[in-house]
């Protein structure tokens, strides 16, 4: 049973998603990308650090064949996003005519993506799609094609299953949100 309430920081955070409907989303959404990549041999771009819990689970949940390359990005600096991105660890490979599949935590404002797909098209890929754990749809400031997510949540900061607030959280395995009250 997970805690209803954790302490992180100087902040309170409620539970929000529980591990179990995480990973059921998860494997639905596994499913319904699964009939599009059958026979395309994707690539995995997980960006570190915070997807890389939802992307273990993902590509397991995915039923094709596929190899991954990590990426790393720093965007944020506490619970702001600082508009800059930063390639910390860039791609290892070759990814020129290779169908790039993107799996990111959570997508805020939508400038760390934006900004990371631009640097993916140089190379050249034959497609680029977005899968996103989370999204928060008043957030977003730019029109980006975004055809997997798994929830659209309120703007609220959340913590848990990869997600960081200043460096803690990140291993709990349900999703919570900060608690105003
Ligand atoms: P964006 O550039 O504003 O879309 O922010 C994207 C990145 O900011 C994500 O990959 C996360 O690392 C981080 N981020 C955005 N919102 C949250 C949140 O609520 N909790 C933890 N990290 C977040």
């Amino acid at each position: 049973m997970e805690n209803d309430k954790v302490k992180i920081h100087d902040k309170q955070f409620k539970i929000f998603i529980t591990k179990d409907e995480i990973r059921s989303r998860v494997n639905e959404l596994g499913w319904e990308i699964s009939k599009k990549y059958k026979d395309l041999n994707p690539v995995f771009v997980p960006i570190l650090n915070g997807s890389f819990m939802f992307a273990a689970d993902f590509v397991r949940a995915c039923n094709f064949d596929s190899d991954m390359m990590f990426v790393k990005i720093k965007s944020y600096d506490g619970m702001e996003s600082t508009g800059k991105i930063n390639l910390e660890l860039g791609f290892s490979g070759n990814i020129k005519d290779r169908h790039v599949i993107i799996i990111e935590d959570i997508i805020d404002t939508g400038n760390t993506l934006l900004e990371f797909i631009k640097e993916t098209k140089t190379h050249q890929p034959a497609s680029v799609t977005v899968v996103s754990l989370l999204l928060k749809p008043d957030a977003i400031k730019h029109d980006i094609p975004l055809d997997y997510i798994g929830y659209r949540i309120p703007n609220a900061f959340v913590v848990g299953y990869g997600l960081d607030y200043d460096d803690m959280g990140r291993t709990l395995p349900d999703i919570y949100q900060l608690d105003e009250d």
